[in-house]
């Protein structure tokens, strides 16, 4: 399988919006990290869809090797 890039070795704090679609970059490329910007077109990488049902603070996956995607779940600290 292949491996994103790491886009850093820390989750990314967001105040999400209630009711706010967002699309976080799995593939670890994106210019407008922790979201899809459409660069990972032609990799085997797709971007994950989260919606935000209400407003809170949210940590994004930042290094992209998650196994709770979109989210930060401590995987970055073994990287
Ligand atoms: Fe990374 Fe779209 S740019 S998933
Ligand atoms: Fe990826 Fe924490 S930033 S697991």
């Amino acid at each position: 399988m292949a491996e994103p890039n790491i886009a850093q070795k820390a989750p990314f704090k967001v105040d999400v919006v209630a009711g706010k679609a967002y699309f976080w970059c799995a593939c670890g490329q994106s210019k407008n990290q922790p979201f899809c910007d459409g660069s990972h077109k032609g990799s085997a990488f797709s971007p994950v869809k989260y919606d935000a049902t209400e407003a809170k603070t949210v940590f994004f996956c930042g290094c992209k090797h998650t196994k709770g995607q979109p989210f930060c779940d401590g995987s970055h600290k073994t990287l």
